[in-house]
């Protein structure tokens, strides 16, 4: 039976750059789940009779909001629900079975790499029917809905099993619960050059690729072990918890620092890797080398011709704004486009949609192509590997060769956490406020060439995004980009990202905090940052 419920609006229930974030007893408050659920069905309005993919990260609470979602989606007229086997779905693989099974969209839960369990982070997101998040005219019409809901709709019998494969009904509703490992793995496997890597393997050479004990276990298990060969084992911290193990799962060097050091051992294994929560992140390590996200999107753009699905090269290549301008040289090589969007996938979508670019990336250890509408941590891996059996070179010379090639784009992101959410408006404004004059002013040895707040016109649809982070750039190329996290969930976190090109070859071995130590010193005094804020020293660097 159908219930209709009296319910009352919550008023923060504005989705972020991916999806609603919040702490889980933020989540837990009555109905809180059900408003932003009922407001997102009410906007997209799909409901008749259509497919939805339901899935997560299989982080603390993603089971309960599994069976709200699809109790509520039998009561909003959806005919089909799929649903990923114990309620998991990597984002990626959610994205490729929206697309394959032409669902009208997805409920995908995740707060991504943030960390789980009671006290941890939660976050629903919708994915639109082309398999990617939802653009922002959705999303703002969905947080308009949530602040006069007055009901929402909900079947009142309990939503059936889903740990184990199989089909059920629910009303008129089929859920179906599938292997959320398989369709994403044949992906793969037609996409890659498997015989090939395989072979890579089968003569000797070593991987271990950390799954956190988050989404990506299970893909990596039956991908790189059952069916590229890799010893059993290669995968670590394979088994999904809804805690993480109590880590962090976040593929950089604070939480991945395991990886990280065996990667720099003699000893250890000739590729690294690791994923995300939710597997659409990466991070690639090669013996004695972390690639960063710029320098791997930059080489996988130059190689990816190696790989089967790119075999005809690639149309374009995409970027987020703030990650480094390595990509564009590759671009300009290849005499192709590169597009620069805010940051947050669900940018990229109308360009892949078009066929104007291939390939994607962010600062932020995000990659991936117009194979799935999401990021795809497991995706970057396999082009690596793919590329790594082609020219049999270690990561470190192609990274060498690459800059040697290209030139080096030495990058650096600072971030400081839970700063006070006034103050770092402050900070922002202040720029804001300065740009006008800021063209032609000295700063050391540097001199000011442009400065603006960023904005974005999406060439596909026209939308327009505005005040997406202050960009000062200097004359000899090297840039300073100041703007605010759209991910947190407590507080404000201010991220300032340094990059400095440099073609001297002999340069380019230098530490990337001694290339970038000028502008990290400007960055300061033209941020007002330890003025501002307090602080002297960034939380993290990546
Ligand atoms: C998520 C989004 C990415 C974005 C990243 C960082 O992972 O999917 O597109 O780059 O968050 O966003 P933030 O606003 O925290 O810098
Ligand atoms: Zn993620």
């Amino acid at each position: 039976m159908i219930e209709t419920i009296a319910t009352r609006p919550y008023d923060d229930q504005k989705p972020g750059t991916s999806g609603l974030r919040k702490k889980v007893p933020h989540f837990k408050q009555p109905h809180y789940v059900h408003n932003f659920l009922q407001a997102t069905f009410d906007t997209v309005g799909r409901g008749d009779l259509e497919t939805l993919v339901i899935g997560g990260d299989g982080r603390y609470f993603n089971r309960d909001v599994v069976a709200i979602a699809i109790r509520m989606a039998a009561a909003n007229g959806y005919g089909r629900v799929i649903v990923g086997q114990g309620g998991i779905l990597s984002t990626p693989a959610a994205s490729n079975l929206i697309r394959k099974r032409g669902a009208a969209g997805g409920i995908i839960l995740s707060a991504s790499h943030n960390p789980g369990g009671p006290n941890g982070d939660f976050g629903i997101k919708y994915n639109i029917e082309n398999g990617g998040p939802a653009p922002e005219r959705i999303t703002s019409a969905i947080y308009e809905k949530t602040r006069s809901i007055e009901r929402f709709r909900i079947f009142s019998a309990p939503a059936p099993e889903f740990d184990a494969v199989g089909e059920h009904r629910l009303g008129d509703m089929v859920v179906e619960v599938v292997d959320p490992v398989s369709d994403y793995a044949d992906l793969m496997e037609e996409l890659f050059d498997f015989p090939k890597i395989r072979a890579l393997i089968d003569g000797g050479f070593t991987l271990r690729f950390d799954a956190m004990h988050a989404v990506t276990g299970p893909y990596a298990t039956e991908i790189l072990e059952n069916r590229l060969g890799a010893a059993k084992g290669s995968v670590v911290n394979a088994v999904p918890m809804e805690d993480f193990g109590g880590g962090h799962p976040d593929p950089n060097a604070v939480h991945a620092a395991n990886l990280i050091a065996a990667m720099m051992s003699e000893d250890g294994p000739d590729f690294g890797a690791a994923s995300d929560g939710d597997g659409d992140r990466n991070l690639i390590v090669g013996k004695g080398i972390v690639v960063t996200p710029s320098d791997s999107l930059a080489v996988l753009a130059a190689n990816a011709h190696l790989a089967p699905a790119y075999r005809q090269g690639i149309a374009g290549v995409a970027r987020s704004m703030p990650t480094s301008q390595a990509v564009d040289r590759v671009a300009d090589k290849l005499g192709i486009k590169t597009f620069e969007t805010p940051t947050g996938w669900k940018y990229f979508g109308n360009l892949l949609d078009a066929g104007k670019v291939t390939i994607c990336g962010e600062e932020s250890a995000g990659t991936g192509s117009d194979h799935v509408r999401e990021k795809d941590g497991v995706w970057a891996v396999l082009l690596w590997l793919n590329i790594l059996a082609e020219r049999r070179e270690s990561v470190r010379g192609i990274v060498e060769g690459h800059w040697s090639e290209f030139g080096r784009t030495f990058y650096q992101r600072h971030d400081f956490e839970e700063v006070d959410s006034d103050k770092a408006e402050g900070l922002m404004e202040s720029l804001r406020d300065r740009l006008a004059s800021m063209a032609g002013q000295r700063f050391g040895s540097l001199v000011v060439s442009e400065a603006d707040d960023f904005s974005y016109k999406d060439p596909i649809d026209g939308s327009v995004a505005t005040g997406q982070g202050v960009r000062i750039v200097f004359s000899g190329g090297g840039r300073i980009v100041f703007r605010l996290s759209g991910t947190g969930t407590a507080g404000a976190t201010l991220r300032v990202y340094i990059e400095r090109y440099e073609s001297n070859p002999d340069r380019h071995g230098d530490a990337p905090g001694e290339a970038l130590a000028e502008l990290i010193s400007i960055a300061d005094s033209v941020g007002e940052i330890r003025r501002r804020t307090g602080r002297t020293e960034p939380d993290v660097i990546t």
